[in-house]
């Protein structure tokens, strides 16, 4: 099985953190696979395109080098050679991204990218679909949830602007790779647990 340790959930579940976390624990690169869905909308929303017109979110993004490369532990995502990092929590990318998510043809350019990581570093890989479609074959498969209301109130504390529970509908009712636990995901319920028992529980899980 690839080296990929795949961590799916809704928005705002506190799954990057947990992800970070468990990788830097096993010396693994981070895998932020939402940075990339991220990076493709701020694109769309930077050449004033709208993320709902489908024809022309896919020509943007066709348009658009995307390269995905590990530095420092983590992997990085650069749009056309810049790294656009900081901006990719902005309230038009969250408003815009689960629109720009749905594109079956969208969501094969970054998968392809995810693959490319998985398979050339051990990786904890974050996001809606790793462990039901881009590594169905991951070593072991996780699904941070949370209540909608914990999630709202944890995306608050943030301070940006995220309506989570539109993005969820949309993610789940997309008719490709729809947020859903994979049916050998160990299910971690996250509403009444810090980040560290969280952290602490998956690594117990992890030398089972
Ligand atoms: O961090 P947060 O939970 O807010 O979201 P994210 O992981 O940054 O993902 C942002 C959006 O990208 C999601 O709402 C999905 O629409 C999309 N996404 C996806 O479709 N597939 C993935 N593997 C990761 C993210």
């Amino acid at each position: 099985a690839p080296q990929v340790i795949a961590m799916d959930g809704p928005a705002a579940s506190g799954k990057s953190s947990v992800a970070r976390e468990v990788a830097a624990k096993l010396g693994w690169i981070y895998v932020n696979t939402g940075n990339m869905y991220r990076a493709a909308t701020w694109a769309v929303v930077e050449s004033g395109t709208n993320p709902e017109d489908e024809a022309a979110v896919l020509a943007v993004v066709q348009g658009t080098d995307f390269q995905c490369t590990v530095e420092g532990g983590r992997s990085v995502i650069r749009v056309n050679g810049a790294d656009v990092e900081l901006q990719l929590n902005s309230e038009s990318v969250n408003r815009g991204v689960s629109y720009v998510a749905k594109i079956p043809q969208v969501r094969e350019i970054l998968v392809a990218m995810q693959r490319d990581v998985g398979h050339t570093h051990p990786s904890v890989m974050e996001g809606r679909d790793i462990g039901t479609v881009v590594f169905p074959d991951a070593l072991v498969k996780f699904y941070i949830d949370a209540s909608e209301e914990v999630r709202a109130k944890r995306r608050g504390l943030q301070g940006h602007a995220d309506s989570v529970g539109e993005r969820d509908r949309i993610d789940s009712t997309r008719k490709v790779a729809p947020l859903t636990a994979a049916a050998d995901a160990v299910v971690v319920d996250s509403s009444e647990m810090t980040l560290a028992q969280v952290v602490a529980r998956i690594m117990e899980l992890l030398h089972e």
